[in-house]
């Protein structure tokens, strides 16, 4: 069975997705493939974080490092890979391939554009952004 869900983001960014009953759980997504390196509550002090040659970023302060708006595409385009790929210092790895299944939901990014965006990465930002301190 098909349902529109409507949401809309802090920014104003309008979400329009056709998804399945299954709820995608953004917090679930962060246990699995986050926490280990941002830690349980998003502070960069994760069990793997030690071992890294850079410190995780530290997830609650993400808005307001960003003048108090919750910057959702740039987490987005960060978790996916997109703006480092050219980063070579960049310890955080590229998870978009990982986080690929599920359905596309439409995002419009603030330009009028709408792209599809895989559900699993619209779910983390989301969860991110109730994170925020
Ligand atoms: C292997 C450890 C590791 C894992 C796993 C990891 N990260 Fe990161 N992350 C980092 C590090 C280190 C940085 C600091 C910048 C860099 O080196 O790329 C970072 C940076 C970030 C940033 C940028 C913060 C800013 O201020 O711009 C975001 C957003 C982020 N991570 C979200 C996530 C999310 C969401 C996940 C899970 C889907 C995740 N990370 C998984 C290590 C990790």
């Amino acid at each position: 069975m098909i349902r529109t869900v409507v949401a809309f983001g802090a920014v104003g960014a309008m979400l329009v997705a056709c998804a399945p009953e299954r709820q995608v759980s953004g917090r679930a997504l962060y246990m699995d493939y986050c926490a280990s390196c941002h830690g349980l509550e998003g502070r960069g002090d994760g069990p793997a974080a030690a071992g890294l040659g850079k410190a995780p970023a530290d997830l609650t302060g993400l808005a307001a490092r960003n003048g108090g708006v919750f910057p959702r595409v740039h987490v987005m385009s960060v978790i996916d890979g997109y703006t480092r790929r050219d980063d070579r210092g960049s310890v955080m790895p590229e998870l978009g391939a990982a986080l690929q299944e599920g359905p596309l939901v439409r995002v419009d990014t603030g330009n009028g554009i709408s792209t599809p965006t895989p559900v699993n990465l619209v779910a983390l930002a989301n969860y991110l952004e109730r994170l925020q301190e």
